[in-house]
């Protein structure tokens, strides 16, 4: 099928109102979803992660308030990550520039094929969407790096070297994340305990694993209370690095309510994945979350999704199945995602539903 020019392309042509293909049905509007109507405006202060602290004296209460927010939550905020402050405007620079391409640029990497490595694209799943959103997006393969590189864009200057440093980087920050996680669910002991089976097992299998970026816009909208820059959604992955820059759209739903994530300079915003919530045997869930439009400012994000690789079973940890917690979730792996996102439509959480 054809693909979709995007949002950007629509809001170029100089619109006022929103095309009705946008228009969400009243029940799954923004401002809709409680009685309360306060409840759009309330902020949510995520629980904070320093990283370094991670690495030093206190990793064990850091370990414990890892635990809490990925229970608590499915979502924290990253600080003192060791990525610099330029890496991470290098990055909000090259994806601003990207784009801003001309639609012939960027209209090289639009496809539909969910498999292709390199793919511009709309909405969540055009394809399947039958309301579309408010989103342009940019998704890359990224590991191996040298198999993706020489597919990505190679404009706007500097985009291919900016972003596989920072892919590079994230990649090694969710590695770090994914040991002191396992730590944190029990499943392997402290640095200076003997090193397990399944420690090798899973780490390396996650050192081989899938990472994709994704580059997403959101253009001012002329009438945002209709429609939604994405759906309610969970991430597929184990773990989801997300870069936002100061303008809030970010929602998080957390005790039944749509909550706004503040966003937190050059921090990273980190989420439970699907995947995790199988690996961890249901113990850390993910959780739904959605991007508010706005009237007024351009929002991007760039979220980096990292996995197995994508042919590999993700099943619970052995290590966390007992009698008191029998096993509650069916093998999967990507391809049985692939398949379940391409034949419905906004992945919701029932894609877990194939729990047992
Ligand atoms: C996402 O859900 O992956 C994107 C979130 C955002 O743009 O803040
Ligand atoms: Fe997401």
């Amino acid at each position: 099928s054809q693909y979709q020019k995007g949002v950007k392309h629509l809001m170029e042509s100089g619109l006022h109102t929103i095309p009705k293909k946008y228009i969400l049905p009243p029940s799954d509007r923004p401002t809709t979803n409680s009685e309360d109507s306060n409840v759009a405006k309330q902020n949510l202060q995520l629980p904070i992660i320093d990283y370094s602290e991670l690495l030093g004296p206190r990793r064990q209460q850091v370990l414990q308030s890892l635990a809490n927010a990925c229970e608590g939550y499915g979502f924290f905020q990253l600080v003192n990550h060791g990525i610099s402050d330029d890496v991470m405007s290098s990055m909000r620079d090259v994806s601003g520039k990207f784009f801003d391409l001309p639609l012939e640029e960027r209209e090289k990497y639009m496809t539909t094929d969910m498999r292709a490595p390199v793919r511009c694209g709309t909405s969540f799943s055009q394809t399947k969407d039958s309301v579309l959103c408010w989103r342009d997006f940019l998704k890359l393969l990224c590991h191996p790096l040298p198999d993706f590189l020489p597919h990505w864009p190679d404009s706007p200057l500097d985009f291919r070297k900016v972003v596989a440093s920072y892919a590079e980087k994230t990649r090694y920050l969710f590695l770090v994340l994914m040991e002191a996680i396992q730590e944190s669910l029990g499943i392997i002991e402290g640095k200076e305990e003997e090193v397990t089976e399944e420690k090798n097992n899973i780490l390396k299998d996650l050192e081989d694993g899938s990472q994709m970026m994704i580059f997403n816009l959101y253009p001012p909208c002329p009438e945002p209370d209709l429609t939604l820059g994405m759906p309610p959604h969970s991430d597929y992955g184990f773990l989801t690095l997300l870069l936002q820059d100061q303008v809030e759209g970010l929602q998080v739903q957390f005790q039944g309510q749509w909550l706004t994530v503040q966003p937190m300079n050059n921090a990273f915003v980190v989420n439970v994945g699907d995947h995790l919530e199988i690996y961890s045997n249901g113990k850390y869930k993910s959780v739904l979350h959605r991007v508010m439009a706005n009237a007024e400012k351009n929002r991007t994000s760039v979220a980096s999704l990292h996995s197995l690789p994508f042919n590999y079973t993700v099943r619970p940890s052995p290590k966390l199945i007992d009698e008191a917690n029998p096993k509650r979730y069916a093998d999967t792996n990507f391809h049985t995602f692939l398949a379940y996102v391409t034949s419905r439509e906004p992945k919701r959480k029932d894609f877990l539903d194939s729990r047992k």
